[in-house]
């Protein structure tokens, strides 16, 4: 990279840069879905059949966000801090739904699988910024009478968030760096190949190699609270 160019960085985050701040992961030991079937909780079909029980597996998990102690970790902070030096050649596409890049200072977060504090109104689609429990009763505040709301999160089976700028950004990315995802679920698991296809270094940093660490051009193993921070400041140090 040529003197005074800031590269062109895409990071994408999943579960594990949330573990540390207290939030349980999905496909881990102890994971959410160990305690809850997918096709129950996570898909139109299962919201469809029982509600109550959509509504209630989201509200407890939301409430689990709120709860005093989670908070961002020093990995959400060292992606806000690269956010910083970056500017707009940084793009922070994450899988989670909780707010913790955002209460760590990244303003530009495409969740790109929804968002626990909101909702969406059943009938518009409109998306409501909404931080209490909701059920079945609840009418949203666009639509007049109210309809329903359902959980803002894209559910299995239904197409993710922001991916047409996603997929410009990766085409255009100098490096693609994933960060606490298995990388089980499409189409982010497909990212690294696309960033790869345009000519991006690829780094994946995870507590243990994920399935698809042979994709990736560098593996850094560890605790992303642990790693990341010197990662983002030595990276800094180098390309900023
Ligand atoms: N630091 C770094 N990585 C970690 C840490 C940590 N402290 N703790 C766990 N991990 C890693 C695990 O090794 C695992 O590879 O985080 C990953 C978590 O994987 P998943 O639980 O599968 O979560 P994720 O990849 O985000 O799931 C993707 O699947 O169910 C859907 O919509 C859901 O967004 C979710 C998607």
């Amino acid at each position: 990279m040529s003197d005074g160019y800031k590269p062109r960085v895409v990071v994408l985050t999943g579960a594990g840069i949330s573990a540390e701040s207290g939030l349980k992961t999905f496909r881990d030991s102890n994971g959410l879905w160990e305690n809850h079937r997918v096709e129950d909780v996570a898909t139109p079909e299962g919201f469809a059949a029982d509600p109550d029980r959509v509504y209630r597996f989201y509200n407890e998990r939301r409430a689990q966000l709120q709860t005093p102690g989670v908070e961002p970790n020093a990995a959400h902070r060292a992606l806000a801090e690269l956010e910083q030096a970056l500017g707009e050649h940084f793009l922070l596409v994450t899988q989670n739904v909780d707010d913790l890049h955002e209460r760590a200072g990244s303003n530009k977060v495409l969740h790109m699988h929804g968002e626990l504090l909101s909702a969406r109104c059943c009938q518009s689609g409109q998306a409501i910024r909404w931080l209490e429990s909701f059920d079945e009763t609840t009418e949203c505040r666009c639509c007049i009478p109210g309809a329903k709301v359902r959980p803002d999160i894209v559910w299995f089976g239904e197409v993710p968030m922001h991916m047409d700028d996603i997929i410009i950004a990766l085409a255009q990315a100098d490096v693609f760096i994933a960060i606490g995802t298995s990388g089980q679920v499409y189409p982010a698991a497909n990212f690294v190949a696309m960033a790869a296809d345009g000519g991006a270094r690829t780094i994946e940093i995870n507590l243990e190699p994920s399935q698809q660490n042979s994709l990736f051009d560098e593996n850094i193993v560890g605790e992303a609270g642990k790693v990341l921070p010197d990662f983002v400041s030595h990276f800094i140090r180098d390309y900023c």
